[in-house]
């Protein structure tokens, strides 16, 4: 019998400025470091003035991390040095594993004056960081929509419900990552790996994440959960609920964090930044 997760922190998403000039909500990052381990940052571009975002993300390195884009409306145009070109379009994801370094460009567009994502950064370990870059690119209808009894849906991006696996695979840090959609008073419960760690992110509506708290967590608002216990349940508010669900195994391994690049130590930073100006950043080039 699985005992419910209880809420270790609440956080508030935090209004802050990236790219050329992006302003966007962060729900977590540098400043919570080492708390949502294997999970770096979850950046919530959701935005109603096209001024907002247009400035986009111009061409940038990483190295050493996964960068996840999920995109609820609107498309985010992208380029790498490999010579990929291409869109994250509504309902899609780009799974783009920097691994040794890609330097890229993502310029976020509206679609009938709509644009919204997310960007989750995943952690690589030491022992992959210099990996070969790669892309999983996932189209929206290859993303199952699971429904369950009692008025629950959910996209399944990476990770298992009832039975059904995402289209995500052979992650590292072996992560979860659902679209929950709870209709009013609807509950739903999930497993969570013994020793992983699980966090949600809602986007809409209110709801209960913890059963010994009356408090209704709202949009923009971040849970996480204490690791002792092994699933996480959640009750909805009388206006439903929609959620982002994320979990994974955490690296536990020393972190030197220089702004798109993540490395192990202070001298891997370094280096990497010394490559990036002379030129030698790149290892792999298509
Ligand atoms: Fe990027």
């Amino acid at each position: 019998m699985p005992t419910t997760r209880t809420i270790a922190r609440k956080f508030s998403s935090r209004k802050t400025i990236e790219g050329a000039g992006v302003r966007l909500h962060r729900a977590f990052g540098y400043s919570q470091l080492p708390l949502f381990d294997p999970f770096l940052m979850l950046d919530d571009f959701r935005a109603e003035q096209p001024e907002d975002y247009l400035l986009g993300f111009p061409w940038h390195p990483h190295r050493g991390i996964e960068t996840v884009t999920y995109m609820l409306e609107g498309t985010v145009e992208h380029g790498d040095s490999m010579g990929h070109k291409g869109n994250v379009d509504t309902g899609c994801v780009q799974w783009m594993t920097a691994g040794s370094g890609i330097i890229h460009q993502e310029m976020p567009k509206p679609v009938d004056g709509r644009m919204g994502g997310f960007q989750l950064w995943v952690n690589l370990p030491r022992s992959h960081k210099m990996m070969d870059p790669r892309y999983q690119e996932i189209r929206a209808e290859d993303i199952p929509k699971v429904t369950l009894p009692g008025g629950v849906s959910a996209s399944v991006i990476c990770g298992k419900i009832a039975g059904v696996a995402g289209p995500v695979h052979d992650i590292v840090a072996d992560p979860e990552y659902l679209d929950v959609t709870l209709e009013p008073d609807a509950q739903f419960s999930h497993r969570v790996r013994p020793g992983y760690m699980a966090t949600v992110y809602v986007i809409g509506g209110r709801g209960r994440f913890d059963q010994h708290q009356k408090e209704e967590l709202t949009n923009r608002t971040l849970a996480l959960f204490s690791v002792e216990v092994t699933s996480v349940d959640v009750h909805a508010g009388s206006e439903g609920v929609r959620f982002l669900y994320f979990s994974g195994k955490p690296l536990r391994e020393p972190i030197a964090w220089g702004g798109p690049i993540v490395m192990n130590t202070e001298d891997e930073l370094q280096q990497a930044f010394a490559e990036y100006r002379n030129g030698t950043f790149i290892k792999k080039t298509s």
